[in-house]
């Protein structure tokens, strides 16, 4: 099992070769049941180096109290030059694949969530496989932005789920400092560079399991929340190489709307599926982008502010990482215990959201 692309079963052919067209699908008594899915260990790194408010007030025309108030970070971790987001994610993987007690030489499967890719090509994910010696997985990058860490959990557990993978590796990093307009108030104070990395493996009796996942995107909204340069679109040239374009843009106040109203939907979506209700929900992991919308989400969701996980006054909005690294705060801090119903739920660029209700 898990000898990487080639691995994936073949698909039964649906075409009719007399008329052309379609089959119906072999009777559902044919397909096995399901795997069930558990997250068997997590892992996460910051760098070292800490940008505080009271720094940003020297860079740019800032306060530590508008940077609080508005958003409750007080400070967030930049990577070093020779520091990239593949370095981040390995750390991250590393410590993961111990608290999971699986070899990297066993891992089958490596999804990188990130925005920062260290390269256009090749992938984040190739760089992580080489530093871990994981060469007999398959490994790729998704990017869905802050959502791209619960978005590679779905895509991994169904790849489990249905047997063509025994385990995986997913993980969210970011080295957002690099894209950073470090002009712009707006956006400069809120974002932080760091990894955060789970394993999943088919569940055995006693595990947990990842019992619900949604995930959603809204391309009609892409313009609120953007790198604009760099890409095809706008290749960064000897010409506008100064105007900063390989940066994040943000239309801060809309994107706000948005966040708690999609949050919301998807978190009570996966409570439904699981067959919950908000009052057996023990945490709440969402995305660490602002306090203000993390309040607005557990009053609407009617979850007590305790059962709600914070950590963005350490680290700012680090994007995919940042419900990753949270998850692994929550676990190893004994915040989420075995048996605990634990809820994800993220918010990004795309518009993309997203959230998973676990059985820790
Ligand atoms: N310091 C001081 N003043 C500032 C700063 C700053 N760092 N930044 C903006 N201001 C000023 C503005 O110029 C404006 O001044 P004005 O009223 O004189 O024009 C005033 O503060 C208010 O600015 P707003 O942008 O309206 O402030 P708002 O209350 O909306 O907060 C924020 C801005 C924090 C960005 C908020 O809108 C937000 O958190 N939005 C959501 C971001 C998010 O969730 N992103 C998730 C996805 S991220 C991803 O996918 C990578």
């Amino acid at each position: 099992m898990g000898t990487g692309i080639g691995h994936f079963p073949r698909p039964h052919s649906r075409l009719d070769s007399r008329a052309g067209v379609f089959q119906s699908p072999p009777p559902m008594s044919e397909a096995p049941s399901p795997i069930s899915v558990c997250i068997a260990g997590t892992g996460s790194y910051v760098p070292e180096r800490v940008l505080t408010n009271a720094d940003l007030e020297r860079i740019v025309d800032t306060t530590d109290e508008w940077i609080f108030t508005r958003t409750g970070i007080r400070e967030r971790r930049i990577a070093a030059d020779d520091e990239f987001t593949s370095h981040l994610a390995t750390k991250a993987a590393e410590r993961a694949l111990e608290q999971a007690q699986i070899a990297a030489e066993d891992l089958e499967l490596i999804i990188i969530a990130t925005i920062t890719p260290d390269t256009p090509t090749p992938s984040t994910s190739c760089y992580v496989q080489q530093r871990l010696g994981a060469h007999k997985a398959l490994a790729f990058d998704i990017s869905a932005a802050c959502s791209g860490f619960l978005f590679a959990m779905k895509i991994a557990s169904r790849l489990i789920s249905d047997g063509t993978y025994k385990n995986a590796l997913i993980v969210g990093a970011e080295k957002l400092s690099a894209f950073v307009n470090w002009e712009d108030r707006s956006t400069c104070v809120l974002f932080g560079d760091g990894a955060g990395a789970a394993v999943l493996r088919a569940a055995g009796p006693g595990d947990g399991a990842i019992l619900a996942t949604e995930t959603a995107t809204d391309g009609r909204l892409a313009h609120l929340l953007r790198i604009p340069g760099g890409g095809s679109a706008c290749p960064i040239t000897p010409h506008n190489a100064g105007e900063n374009l390989a940066t994040l843009a943000m239309l801060g106040k809309e994107v706000f709307k948005h966040a708690v109203n999609r949050m919301k939907e998807a978190a009570e979506k996966v409570i439904e599926r699981a067959g919950l209700k908000p009052e057996d929900i023990a945490c709440v992991i969402p995305h660490q982008a602002n306090l203000r919308i993390i309040d607005a989400i557990a009053d609407r969701l009617s979850v007590p502010r305790d059962r709600v996980f914070v950590n963005l006054e350490k680290y700012g909005n680090t994007s995919a990482a940042a419900v990753a690294i949270a998850l692994d705060e929550a676990n190893r801090s004994g915040t989420i215990k075995r048996g605990d119903n634990v809820v994800l739920v993220v918010f990004g660029a795309g518009l993309t959201w997203a959230a998973a209700a676990i059985r820790w």
